[in-house]
């Protein structure tokens, strides 16, 4: 399949650099509890964690959603839980792309019932043309309006994740 590059290796790392200060900023004195989601946010998750300047924990969540290749319907199961005990703590979730929201959106259901100190969210991408459901991403590498990404841990149909750059399939 044709693919056409649409961020550089460089400017992967330039942003996720700047969201690392950011959200060593935003926690000073804290020891949030970064949460990836498996398995797209792998790449995008190594590099942000190591460029924090704060004291962290991690963890893994591993989330299936039910639905065909095109659509997200919504209902989601979650295949690998957290094992860290998140109640009381600050906790980020890191994603790599937010599409119509529906996956998101109940990941944070799912969280927000352990009783964490405060949930926000880390996505990679935003993208914003499928949105069905609200979620407010605290921590956005970069925004785009509409198209299929794939690389740097977006596959399509599980493949290109392991590209360092990420590309836009025609
Ligand atoms: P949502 O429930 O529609 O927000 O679905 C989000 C999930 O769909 C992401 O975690 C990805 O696994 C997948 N996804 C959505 N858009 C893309 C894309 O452009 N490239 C690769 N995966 C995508
Ligand atoms: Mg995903």
């Amino acid at each position: 399949m044709e693919k056409d590059l649409l961020i550089s290796r460089k400017s992967i790392q330039d942003r996720v650099k700047e969201l690392a200060a950011q959200i060593s900023s935003d926690y000073e004195g804290k020891e949030p509890i970064l949460i990836g989601i498996l398995n797209g946010a792998i790449f995008f998750f190594a590099d942000l964690v190591r460029e924090l300047s704060i004291p962290i924990k991690i963890d893994f969540i591993r989330a299936f959603s039910y639905g065909s290749a095109k659509t997200s319907s919504g209902t989601v199961r979650l295949t690998k839980e957290v094992e860290i005990p998140v109640q009381g703590k600050p906790v980020i979730l890191v994603e790599d792309i937010v599409d119509t929201g529906l996956t998101l959106k109940n990941i944070i259901k799912a969280m927000e019932l352990k009783s964490p100190e405060s949930l926000r969210i880390c996505s990679l991408i935003d993208k914003l043309e499928r949105r069905e459901a609200t979620v407010i991403v605290d921590y956005c590498g970069f925004q785009i309006d509409e198209g299929f990404l794939v690389g740097y841990g977006l596959d399509y149909d599980e493949k290109y994740r392991q590209l360092s750059e990420i590309y836009v399939l025609r």
